[in-house]
């Protein structure tokens, strides 16, 4: 099979850790006989560099005639690069944003499980681990507080910033009924996370949600309050399936799930747009304290390959010998310095990356 995926290495450990995650789809192509023609398309700091804009047209275009794009990540370190010293809308971060709305990608789906080889990693107690867990995040990106209007003043010397956290009907009931329809093919059960005692937009995000699940009687729902869910996450994370919320709380939340799976290195994302194009990218960022350095985890960009061949390519099979590859790798012990504990073998970014395509079959 032919297919054309579009390659954003991006900033910092990006281009590090997509290179890592090409290695294993060129394996997989090796062995299970398909072709996978790659463009490379500048995002974030790379793209301002070359273009003065941290998104092109190019980029939009090129990307949305692909089959599929992988990312690495974007971004640099707020204090020391020049990128911030541009006005907000022309920053690294603007280009993702910029991207995601550009191709309609409003469904973002971050899986967080606990591989059992990695509980060591994991910083809660066994008792609190218990038989694991196994759970979803289904994030909505395309609206609420990242894409609101957003303005500075200042008045007799006092400045004022505001942003605008708002949602529309259409826009919560197509992100609920994705987390539903996942939701059939797990554990029947998804928790809808907001915080309805005190915005009009999570209220109406509440009855919205209601409406959905009318259509879903074998699922349940329950509603649970985001202060709740984050403390929740580190005190059961085995109560939760899908995992169903809007834009920022749903980064906050995913950043604390990946900690509890062990490293936000191992955290894979999907995002989506209505006809299942994807956009597939770790849910962490471009890591500046570690780029260069060779030790950056590839596993989460590994995992959001698998991603890609799974939803966007069909390629079942090939996905399952991909995660199953992960699996066996950290079985035979080997970790990067974020998972690494006593008695483990200890590996950079690139022997990982060779390790689990040494893997595929
Ligand atoms: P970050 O996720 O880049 O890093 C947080 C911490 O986790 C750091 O200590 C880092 O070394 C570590 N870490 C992250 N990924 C790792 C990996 N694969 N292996 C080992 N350790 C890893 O978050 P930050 O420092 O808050 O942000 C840095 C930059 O990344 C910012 O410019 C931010 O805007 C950007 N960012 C981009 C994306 C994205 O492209 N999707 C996501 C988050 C943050
Ligand atoms: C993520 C990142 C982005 C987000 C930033 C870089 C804009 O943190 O993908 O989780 O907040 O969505
Ligand atoms: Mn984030």
């Amino acid at each position: 099979m032919k297919r054309k995926i579009a390659l954003i290495p991006g900033d910092g450990i990006g281009p590090e850790i997509v290179k890592e995650a090409k290695k294993v789809l060129d394996k997989v192509c090796e062995v299970y006989g398909h072709e996978f023609v790659y463009e490379e398309l500048l995002l974030g700091g790379a793209s301002i560099d070359a273009h003065g804009v941290p998104l092109t047209q190019e980029t939009i275009e090129k990307a949305k005639s692909s089959d599929a794009v992988l990312m690495g990540s974007i971004g640099g370190d707020a204090k020391t690069s020049s990128w911030y010293q541009l006005e907000p809308s022309k920053r690294p971060e603007a280009g993702l944003l910029g991207i995601r709305k550009a191709l309609n990608l409003f469904a973002n789906l971050r899986p967080a499980y606990l591989y059992e080889e990695l509980k060591a990693a994991c910083p809660l107690k066994e008792e609190v681990i218990g038989d694991g867990f196994d759970l979803i995040i289904v994030r909505e990106l395309t609206g609420g507080l990242y894409f609101g209007e957003r303005r500075t003043t200042e008045e007799n010397g006092i400045r004022t910033a505001v942003d605008t956290l708002s949602y529309n009907e259409e826009e919560i009931r197509r992100i609920a009924i994705q987390a539903f329809e996942i939701a059939k093919k797990r554990r029947k059960k998804v928790t809808s996370v907001d915080k309805a005692n005190v915005l009009d937009s999570s209220r109406l995000w509440r009855s919205v949600v209601e409406e959905v699940a009318a259509d879903y009687p074998d699922i349940i729902l329950e509603h649970m309050l985001v202060d709740n869910c984050a403390m929740q996450l580190v005190h059961n994370p085995g109560q939760f399936d899908v995992i169903l919320t809007e834009n920022m709380f749903g980064d906050i939340l995913s950043d604390e799930a990946s900690m509890v799976t062990g490293s936000i290195g191992m955290l894979s994302s999907a995002s989506l747009n209505e006809t299942g194009f994807g956009l597939y990218e770790p849910s962490h960022g471009s890591a500046p304290d570690i780029a260069g350095k060779g030790i950056a985890n590839p596993i989460a960009t590994i995992l959001s390959a698998a991603m890609l061949l799974r939803f966007s390519l069909d390629l079942d099979k090939e996905a399952d010998a991909v995660e199953k590859a992960v699996a066996e790798v950290l079985k035979e012990g080997f970790r990067t310095p974020d998972i690494f504990s006593d008695g483990m073998k200890k590996a950079g970014t690139e022997e990982m990356g060779t390790l689990i395509a040494e893997k595929i079959r």
